[in-house]
């Protein structure tokens, strides 16, 4: 290889580290890191070195063409106790077959299928919505997507659950964030925040326990996901034990409702901010609609539906940044980068930068024109990631917001509480810090 040097990057504070900085703030961190540096800055998270990534040609590097040489993180693999070997952080021969196996849950026609649960469970969560009552949109949102991928994909009614699953889900994610600290405490140390993990771990072990326990007394093939891989059989005719159904459970359970819910509370409240854009959505619905519950077959006619779940997840991406940590010595950018070096590649960075897309801070639905979606470089807006570990879940997560939305907005506008204050909260995804607190007004109809 040749000779090359290293790449520009902040100085840092104690020892050249960069972690207090990104701890305090890191959306703000990494944008003002590939402002002020350019497509490729090193940075130093205690003793380790990153690459942060902006520049499209080069995500694609690391995602699609090169994506042998690159593992997940270990940041990631830290999750071990609540995803075990799912197939968000599996590797290998392992995480193809498990890919493979899943895959089929997720074509198109099976998407389809799940269209009118997705409206069913919407229209539920309605039933007990009121003109002028204000709730936390963020929470409802949770409640209901979780309802939705318990339902499609484990035929599993959650009901009465969701809010304990809720509630542990929140302490997971803190847990993922204290991570950042300068002092990691080993999760083995008995303090009270490992006490509360490991109680919210076992919580979410139990209501993942209990899905597949019922299955398994039944013995039943619904022909759902749970069904399929609970049969299916390798090379050698074994089947999954119960520690691999339960990770790969409990990792569909996780990644398929939380990514959704925020990509609807950040939509609604994006919303609230935008009086015209939220008049066409409600236009394109009394037109398209009618007073009726949408279905499928609705969406390719609600253009503006999708425009603005795009739009929306330009700007607040519940998945805000992807890493990967080098496994050989590769050249990225013109810079050497050693093995065990993390790729840090950011939606949040990209989705603003405004290379790509004009005004980037402006919530402006029309932008999404099919000309504006095929001149972007394929990683200038990327929020299911790329390549091989690309989401599964994508196409059900696009079909899930859009319906939810149009079910929705159908009926309500919404207006900011007063007294709100709305900040994101980078955690392992994009959530808002205190809810969102939205006041529903009831629409009339015709106008
Ligand atoms: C708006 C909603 C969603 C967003 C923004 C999102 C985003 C992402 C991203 C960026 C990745 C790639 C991570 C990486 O490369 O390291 C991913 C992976 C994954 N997502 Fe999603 N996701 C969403 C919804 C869903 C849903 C609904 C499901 C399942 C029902 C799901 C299941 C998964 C799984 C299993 C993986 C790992 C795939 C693999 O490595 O083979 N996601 N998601």
């Amino acid at each position: 290889m040749r000779t090359l040097s290293s790449p520009p990057g902040p100085k840092g504070h104690l020892l050249g580290d960069n972690l207090r900085e990104y701890a305090r703030d890191p959306l703000g961190f990494l944008s003002s890191c590939a402002q002020e540096y350019g497509a490729v800055v090193e940075l130093r998270f205690m003793g380790q070195t990153l690459y942060l990534l902006s520049d499209p040609g080069l995500i694609e590097y690391v995602l699609v063409e090169n994506n042998r040489t690159f593992s997940k993180t270990r940041i990631l693999k830290r999750n071990r106790r609540l995803l075990g070997d799912g197939l968000l952080i599996s590797e290998g021969e392992f995480w193809r077959r498990q890919r493979r196996l899943a895959q089929p849950a997720f074509h198109r026609k099976r998407v389809d299928a799940y269209g009118d649960v997705m409206v069913a469970f919407a229209e539920r969560s309605l039933e007990a919505w009121r003109d002028g009552q204000t709730l936390d949109v963020h929470e409802e949102m949770m409640h209901l997507t979780l309802e939705i991928v318990a339902k499609c994909l484990f035929d599993a009614d959650i009901g009465a659950r969701a809010t304990d699953v809720g509630k542990a889900m929140k302490v997971a994610l803190e847990n993922f964030s204290s991570q950042r600290r300068l002092i990691r405490i080993p999760r083995r140390v008995p303090t009270p925040q490992n006490f509360r993990f490991e109680m919210a771990a076992r919580k979410l072990d139990e209501i993942v326990g209990t899905i597949i326990e019922n299955r398994r007394k039944s013995g039943e093939d619904r022909g759902d996901l749970l069904s399929m891989l609970m049969l299916a059989e390798d090379d050698s005719g074994e089947r999954m034990t119960d520690k691999q159904l339960r990770d790969e459970v409990m990792t569909l359970f996780l990644a398929g409702h939380e990514t959704t819910a925020n990509a609807l509370c950040w939509t609604f409240w994006l919303l609230s901010l935008a009086p015209d854009a939220d008049a066409k959505l409600a236009e394109e619905l009394e037109r398209m609609l009618d007073g009726r519950s949408p279905t499928m077959s609705d969406l390719s006619n609600l253009p503006y539906v999708e425009r603005v779940v795009k739009e929306s997840m330009r700007l607040y991406p519940p998945a805000w940044v992807v890493g990967r940590e080098a496994i050989a010595e590769c050249e990225v950018g013109g810079y050497r980068m050693p093995a065990g070096t993390t790729a840090l590649m950011s939606q949040w960075v990209m989705h603003r930068d405004p290379r790509y897309h004009e005004a980037p801070e402006r919530f402006e639905p029309d932008r999404w024109t099919a000309e504006y979606a095929k001149a972007l470089p394929r990683f200038a807006y990327f929020p299911f990631g790329g390549g091989p570990r690309q989401c599964i879940g994508a196409g059900f997560a696009m079909v899930e917001a859009c319906l939810i939305l149009a079910t929705v907005a159908q009926r309500y506008r919404m207006d900011l509480a007063p007294g709100q204050k709305v900040e994101p909260y980078a955690s392992i995804t994009l959530r808002p810090k205190e809810g969102i607190h939205l006041t529903l007004v009831k629409r009339s109809r015709g106008g």
